[in-house]
This record gives structure tokens, sequence and C-alpha cells, in this order.
């Protein structure tokens, strides 16, 4: 498995809208299993393949607590086909997003359709954390941030921080 690098805002790729996946081949699965790597090891508990440059519809999370075995997800061409009125709010953060965290409200409960890792649809009713990742890896694949659903302000002030900081590297 490969750690691959991750792609970091201000990068627009990161607003790229992601391409469906139409075959579940064994290509697509080395692409999972080094997100999952990646993820592990930065370490993070969902990723989006546009944050590893690749614009197609694949995600990985794996929300088990510190101290649980680890418990890997795919989704491939991932959709939510039910979310609550019920709202919940966390803490979030974004690996292309390093060390920001502010609390996103989302529905609290969600229904997703997907294909598993070996190609199979799987229907996943999340709630908790699960429903949060899956929402905030979901909207990666449609060119959404979390920093989208935070004030304009605050965006503005990250986005401005991180291409400061983009800039300062290429120099
Ligand atoms: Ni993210």
């Amino acid at each position: 498995m490969t750690i691959k690098p991750l792609i970091i805002l201000p990068d627009p790729l990161l607003r790229q809208v992601s391409a469906p996946i139409e075959r579940v081949d064994a290509e697509l699965q080395k692409l999972a299993d080094d997100m999952l790597e990646t993820m592990y090891e930065a370490p993070g508990i969902g990723l989006a393949a546009i944050q590893v440059g690749v614009a197609r519809r694949l995600l990985v999370i794996d929300v088990a607590k510190e101290g649980e075995g680890k418990r890997p997800q795919v989704f491939i061409n991932p959709e939510i086909i039910t979310s609550s009125d019920e709202r919940s709010v966390y803490e979030e953060g974004c690996l292309s997003i390093p060390d920001y965290y502010a609390e996103v409200e989302r529905p609290a409960f969600v229904t997703v359709k997907s294909l598993d890792r070996e190609g199979k649809e799987q229907l996943t009713k999340a709630d908790g954390l699960l429903a949060t990742c899956l929402q905030h890896e979901i909207d990666h694949l449609n060119g959404i941030l979390f920093i989208d659903h935070i004030s304009r302000l605050k965006r503005e002030m990250v986005i401005k921080k991180f291409t400061k900081a983009a800039k300062a590297k290429v120099l």
C-alpha cells in the first residue's frame, strides 16, 4: 500500500466535482486501500479520492474509537437518499485544511446508498459521527468543503491564511 500526498487548500482540485465510477476493479480497490493507508497515517477518520488528486466518487471512512479495532469502510458512488430534519453539531476538521477546526451543523441521521469495496450495493443508515463524516466526505465529491458551512468571515480568514502559506512554500 502507498501513502499518497494530500491535496491542501487552496488547491483548485478541491473545488472539482468528481466523476461517477463505472467499474469496480483491482485498480479502484488499490486506490481505496491506498486511501485508507493515507488516512490512517495522517491520521484522519475520512478521506475522499479528490483529496489525493483523483476526481472519482470514492471515499473511505473509519470512525472506530481509539482502542477499538480498525473498521475501514469504503463507499463508491455514495448518494444520500434520506436525511433527517433533526440536526446535530460536531467540531469538524479536514486533512486538506490541516489544524483548522470549526463547529458545523448538519442533519443528524442520513441514509446513504453506495457500492462497497467489492462493488456490491450497500445501504448505510448512519447517525452520530458516521452521519457527519459521510456528509463531509460526500460534500468533497461535489467540490464542497466544511468551511463552506461556516460564516463567510471565518471562511475567508481560513482561505486567506492557507493561500498565504501556499505562496510562502512556493517562494
Ligand atoms: Ni475533508
